[in-house]
Formats: C-alpha cells, sequence, structure tokens
C-alpha cells in the first residue's frame, strides 16, 4: 500500500514491551498470522502490537486516533510519541493518524482495488464501532482477520463479531480470535 509515514520517529528510552496490553500467547499467534503478510492494524496505542506485527509482517499498516483517551477517570494522552519509538527503524510500517473510518475511505482514495492478508482490529471495542470496522475492512479482502478482547469484558466486541460473522471464532488465544475469511 502506497500511504507514507508522516512523522519521522522521535526518541524515548522506553521499548514497545513496556506498553503491550496482549498476553505472550497473544503476541505468539498474532506475530503467526501476520509473518511475510500485508496487514492493517486498527488501534496501535503505544505500538506493542504494532512493533511486533512490523518485525514479521511484509507490510502494516497501523491506523490510530492517537487522541487522549478516558480510562476510568483519568485521561490518558496522545500515545503518539511512544507509538513511533516503537517503529522507529521499521521501513515496512506505515501509520494513518485518523479513525478507522476517515482511514477507510483514504485507502480507497489511493488504491482502486485496496488490498490486506490480514486485519488485526484491537480499536474502538464497542458494538457499534467493532461492527462498522468489520464492514469497512472486509473490503479490503483479507484472508484472516484477528479481532482482539474478544472476551466477556468487551460483550461489544463478541456481538458485532457474532453479527458480522454468525458464527463462532475458527480459532480463540486467550481473547486473540481468529476467523478465515
Ligand atoms: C486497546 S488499544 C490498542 C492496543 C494495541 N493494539 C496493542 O496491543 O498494543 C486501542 C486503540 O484504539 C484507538 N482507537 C479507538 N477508537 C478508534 C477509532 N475509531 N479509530 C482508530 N483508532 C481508534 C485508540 O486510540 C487506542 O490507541
Amino acid at each position: 500500500m502506497e500511504l507514507e509515514r508522516q512523522i519521522k520517529p522521535v526518541h524515548s528510552n522506553k521499548t514497545a514491551q513496556d506498553y503491550s496490553l496482549m498476553t505472550d500467547k497473544e503476541m505468539a499467534a498474532l506475530k503467526s498470522y501476520c509473518t511475510d503478510k500485508t496487514v492493517i492494524e486498527i488501534g496501535s496505542f503505544k505500538g506493542a502490537s504494532s512493533k511486533a506485527i512490523g518485525k514479521v509482517a511484509k507490510r502494516l499498516l497501523c491506523i490510530d486516533k492517537f487522541e487522549p483517551l478516558k480510562w476510568g477517570d483519568a485521561i490518558i494522552p496522545s500515545t503518539l510519541a511512544e507509538f513511533l519509538d516503537s517503529i522507529e527503524g521499521l521501513d515496512n510500517v506505515s501509520y494513518l493518524k485518523m479513525s478507522s473510518d476517515d482511514a477507510i475511505e483514504q485507502i480507497h482514495r489511493f488504491e482502486k482495488h485496496p488490498k490486506a492478508d490480514v486485519v488485526f482490529i484491537d480499536g474502538d471495542h464497542s458494538y457499534k464501532q467493532c461492527l462498522r470496522d468489520l464492514q469497512h475492512y472486509i473490503q479490503v479482502h483479507p484472508m484472516v482477520i484477528l479481532v482482539h478482547d474478544y472476551s466477556y469484558m468487551f460483550g461489544g466486541v463478541i456481538a458485532a463479531c457474532q453479527e458480522f460473522f454468525n458464527r463462532l471464532p475458527d480459532g480463540l488465544t486467550d481473547s486473540l480470535a481468529v476467523y478465515f475469511v
């Protein structure tokens, strides 16, 4: 995908591992599905999963709003700097700083027939947005869709997957669901 990196990385002494929101088993499964593949990731946060995918994938496009997040009563400031730090040196990784809804429009604008082998969804976990992400990103004709946080703690994610696929996942590693398309 010919989408260019927008900003040069900045430096800090933190590593992506410091920021991981996935279990070791989920990371291992994620990497196995993404190895040598073209991948779109929705929801990058501080770049832990992006770095893991970027190290093994042919190409990775990361999509994230990188806006401050509400976490309970706390506000997490934008994670863009940490994300850039995580993907430093990975020339196969690009990103779009925008909502997944806006990003799919951009992708269609750049590519007449957009294509990615794997779509990894870990963005907005509400039923409505997760369903929209599935509906939008099936348009890049992936062979595999991975959905993180397929768990009782995120009922919206499970409901959206059920609505969209009308079946249980083809595989589940902790809360990483796998659907073959
Ligand atoms: C759970 S975190 C992603 C974690 C990351 N995949 C990892 O494992 O390190 C969710 C991310 O999704 C992003 N996000 C939420 N809603 C979004 C949307 N509609 N479009 C794009 N990104 C979104 C947030 O900014 C946040 O960084």
